[in-house]
């Protein structure tokens, strides 16, 4: 950690030295300014890159959200990485690799931010009700194969309210900024350590799906799952399904209890309270 004022800039060999695991970041790849690392990352993946490797940039021009939305990404604060995966599973379980990625973006909040993060199923993590962080999960598929995956993350760290658009300004946040309203620290965090916790986490957790499977990862998920008995609205392939929050199944598919004996399985849509 470093006083305000101080940079913290993103450095490979501390990131390396900090990883604990032989999987995910084994291969690094940093550029200064990006389009988006999605795109550089499946770009490297079609060429052929190893499993596990990932790709880390300071900027990104072109920032991706989910839904074709633009993700915000100014320089010098936030952490933007995409993580390659080539896995043996079938595109039906892809989806588990987002419930994994939120999954350890929060463990590494609570390490090395002493936070409390929620997950807003099924990956944007929340801090006191504003987003800190998203993730995009991309995939190619050959033959009904999976040929390669990108899970990108994105983190807000030391951004503050003027590194926002204003647009995003009343529903995002910063670790930064949250910190300051819990205890009213303003010493800015190190995008190192986050970016190696993350990496840990992911690899215990992928490790642990390869060998047990998605459930035994939702035990984990479900510590942050802040979402359990509330009445929400969710647009699937542009309908609106409203009910209570009854659950998560075995596969990552959110449980929806829509009427008195009705049960609706949604496997991917986007939330509103
Ligand atoms: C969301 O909409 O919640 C997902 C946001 C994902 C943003 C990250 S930043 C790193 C990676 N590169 C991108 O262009 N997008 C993802």
């Amino acid at each position: 950690m470093e006083e305000t004022g101080q940079i913290n800039y993103i450095d490979i060999f501390e990131i390396k030295k900090l990883l604990k695991g032989s999987f995910a970041g084994k291969n690094l790849y940093y550029e200064e300014k990006v389009d988006s690392t999605n795109t550089l990352a499946r770009d490297l993946a079609s060429k052929g890159v190893k499993n596990g490797s990932v790709v880390i940039s300071d900027c990104q021009e072109k920032g991706r959200g989910r839904n074709g939305k633009f993700w915000t990404s100014p320089c010098g604060c936030n952490i933007y990485m995409s993580i390659i995966l080539r896995p043996k599973f079938s595109p039906e379980a892809a989806q588990g690799m987002t419930i994994l990625a939120a999954v350890s973006v929060a463990d590494a909040i609570a390490e090395v931010a002493s936070l409390k993060p929620q997950i807003k199923w099924p990956n944007d993590i929340l801090i006191d009700s504003k987003k800190v962080s998203g993730i995009l999960t991309e995939m190619s598929t050959q033959n009904m194969n999976i040929e390669y995956m990108v899970v990108g993350i994105g983190m807000n760290v030391n951004a503050t309210g003027k590194d926002m658009d204003e647009n995003i300004k009343n529903i995002a946040t910063s670790l930064l900024i949250e910190s300051e309203k819990a205890n009213g620290s303003n010493v800015i965090l190190d995008r190192n350590r986050l970016i190696a916790s993350i990496l840990n986490k992911f690899d215990k957790y992928y490790e642990m799906f390869l060998s047990t499977g998605l459930s035994s990862v939702l035990v984990y998920y479900q510590k942050y799952f802040g979402m359990m008995g509330k009445t929400v609205e969710i647009n699937v392939n542009d309908k609106r399904v409203g009910g209570q929050v009854v659950g998560i199944d075995s596969k990552g598919a959110l449980l929806l209890k829509t009427g008195e004996n009705e049960l609706e399985r949604v496997v991917s849509g986007e939330i509103y309270f």
